[in-house]
């Protein structure tokens, strides 16, 4: 509809645009979405249903209160519709994205090869590491899309939640350096994986920095922390995995070329949702418990047989539907933030002029360390505006 208001207005010229215009203020003239695919690769968060293909178990997410919100269960762990869906959207192409492993799918526009229970590291049961995922892309590729298009396609990546959930269980006093090497393999692991990825010919990468895991309501009730507290052990790990996430980028794109990236910074968006001084102005009255589930912090078993998990009545004003994934508000809000925030949430740019930025051409800005005004604004001790907004 867009587009067409667009070329016409260029052909009659300038009077016709501000007729268009102020008849129909929504119409804006912008630089149109190339028709390109969306690409998911990751763990449960960007699952579109490929779980059940790999388990003869039921997966709980294709049933009931999963997919409530849209009266559709579909093995998607959310309430709804999931992030990559509304990036999808916004790219303009139809939705959902379908589940790569399931057979039969449309998969012109994108698909998803995440499953849940996905690592770096390791061999998940009844799932697959990213680099499987992977493998399976490349399995598909002649047979679906054009190298061509694959270069302008948006590749969109979220893993390493389940190595470092899996490290803490087995390894629960582990000390500093025995952290640090961890991090390091599964860091090191993430950038051949990336490697790969681009050698199968994608170009264009969306990373997310892995989330506040100890301030999950499942570790919260799993640890015992209480309602206030995080357990601090993950939310360490994570920021030392995601400290490395971005230097690793910027010199992919250096060394890689045509590699282009950007950086979703997801660790700061969950926090900063969950500080009380700010989840109401997010609209999220509980940031600490689940909708969803049985325990301490409605946390455990939603969706599972055998267990009475308590539902809440409204889903969208928690930011968590289960012990650890968004509700389909919150997700909503993430792809609204991936796809058009600025570099204080997404950086060196976002999904839309990543998506726009010229196939093969060198990126001119990097990825930049957090600030420490950025740090000290997020500090939920702090009351005091400093002047910076944050989404
Ligand atoms: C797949 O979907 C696209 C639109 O996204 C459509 O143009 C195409 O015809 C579909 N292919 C099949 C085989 O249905
Ligand atoms: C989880 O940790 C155990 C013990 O360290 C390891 O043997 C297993 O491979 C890990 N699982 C995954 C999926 O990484
Ligand atoms: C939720 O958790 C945050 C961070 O751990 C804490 O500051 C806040 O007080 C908690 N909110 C409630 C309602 O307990």
């Amino acid at each position: 509809m867009a587009a067409k208001y667009c070329t016409l207005a260029s052909v009659l010229g300038l009077f016709l645009v501000f007729t268009v215009l102020f008849q129909n203020p929504v119409t804006v003239c912008g630089q149109s979405i190339p028709a390109v695919a969306l690409f998911t690769f990751g763990d449960s968060n960007f699952d579109a249903g490929n779980k059940q293909t790999l388990t003869q178990v039921n997966v709980a997410q294709g049933f009931w209160p999963y997919g409530k919100s849209r009266d559709d269960p579909n093995g998607k762990f959310s309430d709804g519709y999931i992030t990559p869906d509304f990036v999808a959207t916004f790219m303009e192409i139809p939705i959902p994205i379908p589940a790569a492993l399931k057979p039969g799918v449309n998969v012109s526009r994108g698909a998803s090869f995440a499953v849940a229970d996905a690592t770096l590291l390791g061999a998940p049961v009844q799932s697959l590491t990213l680099y499987q995922q992977i493998t399976k892309f490349n399995e598909m590729k002649a047979a679906n899309w054009k190298d061509a298009f694959i270069t302008q396609s948006v590749f969109m990546i979220y893993i390493g939640a389940n190595d470092y959930l899996n490290f803490t269980k087995n390894n629960p006093n582990a000390d500093a350096s025995a952290q640090q090497a961890f991090v390091t393999s599964v860091t090191n692991q993430l950038k051949s994986d990336i490697s790969f990825l681009y050698a199968s010919g994608a170009r264009k990468f969306m990373i997310q920095t892995l989330a506040p895991l100890g301030c999950f309501p499942i570790s919260r009730q799993d640890y015992r922390t209480g309602m206030e507290h995080c357990y601090e052990p993950l939310n360490n790990l994570a920021i030392q995995h995601n400290q490395k996430i971005g230097p690793m980028l910027n010199e992919m794109a250096l060394t890689s070329p045509g590699f282009q990236f950007t950086v979703f910074d997801f660790y700061n968006v969950i926090l900063r949702r969950i500080s009380p001084q700010r989840s109401l102005g997010y609209r999220f009255l509980a940031t600490n418990v689940s909708c969803c589930g049985i325990g301490t912090h409605t946390a455990y078993g939603c969706g599972l047989p055998n267990v009475h998990s308590k539902l809440c009545s409204y889903q969208r004003s928690y930011l968590f539907f289960d012990g650890r994934h968004n509700s389909e508000k919150a997700q909503e809000m993430f792809g609204h933030l991936i796809f058009g925030a600025d570099p204080n949430v997404i950086q060196p740019m976002n999904v839309r002029e990543l998506v726009t930025y010229p196939v093969g051409e060198p990126m001119r800005e990097v990825w930049l360390p957090t600030t420490s005004a950025t740090v000290q604004a997020i500090d939920s001790s702090s009351s005091t505006s400093r002047g910076y907004e944050f989404y």
